[in-house]
């Protein structure tokens, strides 16, 4: 994890969840589209890779009642710190990398049934190499999900930003291949979600950085972007868009 990176989400964790969570539902219906994509039962063993404070994988938990904990990996003590303690939650302080690579090892025996990267991926820098190594980790019925969003989004964010977000955002048929490439039966599917979010609250969002493409900017450039988007939304007291996803799955092949 780069230093600008690290310092982001030790910045953001303890807001986390308040600037993320557009609302409760949007929470808890995303978290039954993981659900649904990985047809998960409450006996799988599920890793949660980049789960920050969890925010997903409580919902996540809420929905399913998984019988064992789900492995909650992250490589950012302030964000997992802010997982609540749960006997459904497991918290586990590494990266991806440490995982894939056996550097930090499983806290509970046995391979996966699922593992989860929502919007993690795009810190990996290694993606090939990460992917692989999870895949080998998974049970043979095992299923890995990357949720992402695609490079071009439909965020109200200022011209700047959508242009550097563009440029730094992995592809998802590239993560599909490399999903092909570790052995699994990839593909990827699209899912959509209503946002609903007052200006004002969207301007908080901006100024406290919450998507870590805004932390690419000096302070007068966020200030700069933060009135193109006031003059762009100045009739529109509340704001609607579409977040679409792209949602890759990865299944473990029959023998
Ligand atoms: C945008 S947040 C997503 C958190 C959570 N999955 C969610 O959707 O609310 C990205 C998370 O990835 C974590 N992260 C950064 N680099 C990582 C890496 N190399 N491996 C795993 N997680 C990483 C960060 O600490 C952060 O918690």
């Amino acid at each position: 994890m780069t230093e600008q990176i690290a310092e982001h989400y030790q910045r953001v964790a303890a807001t986390y969840d308040e600037l993320w969570a557009y609302d409760p539902d949007y929470v808890r219906q995303f978290s039954r589209a993981m659900i649904d994509s990985l047809r998960l039962i409450p006996s799988d063993a599920i890793a949660d890779v980049g789960c920050g404070t969890g925010l997903y994988t409580r919902a996540l938990c809420t929905e399913l009642e998984p019988q064992r904990p789900v492995l909650c990996v992250d490589p950012t003590p302030a964000m997992l710190d802010q997982l609540p303690a749960s006997p459904r939650m497991r918290p586990v302080l590494a990266s991806a990398e440490d995982l894939a690579s056996g550097h930090v090892g499983l806290p509970q025996a046995g391979p996966l049934d699922a593992v989860i990267l929502k919007e993690s991926i795009h810190h990996v820098p290694d993606r090939g190499r990460v992917l692989a190594g999870l895949a080998s980790m998974l049970s043979p019925h095992g299923r890995l999900l990357v949720v992402m969003l695609p490079p071009s989004i439909h965020h109200p964010l200022f011209q700047a930003a959508h242009d550097r977000f563009e440029e730094l955002q992995p592809r998802p048929d590239d993560v599909v291949d490399l999903l092909s490439d570790a052995g699994l039966r990839a593909s990827v599917s699209y899912r959509t979600f209503h946002v609903t979010v007052d200006r004002a609250r969207y301007v908080h969002m901006l100024e406290s950085r919450y998507m870590s493409v805004l932390d690419e900017f000096s302070e007068s450039e966020l200030a700069t972007g933060i009135d193109q988007f006031r003059r762009a939304y100045r009739d529109t007291p509340v704001i609607r868009f579409d977040d679409h996803f792209a949602f890759v799955t990865g299944w473990v092949r029959p023998d």
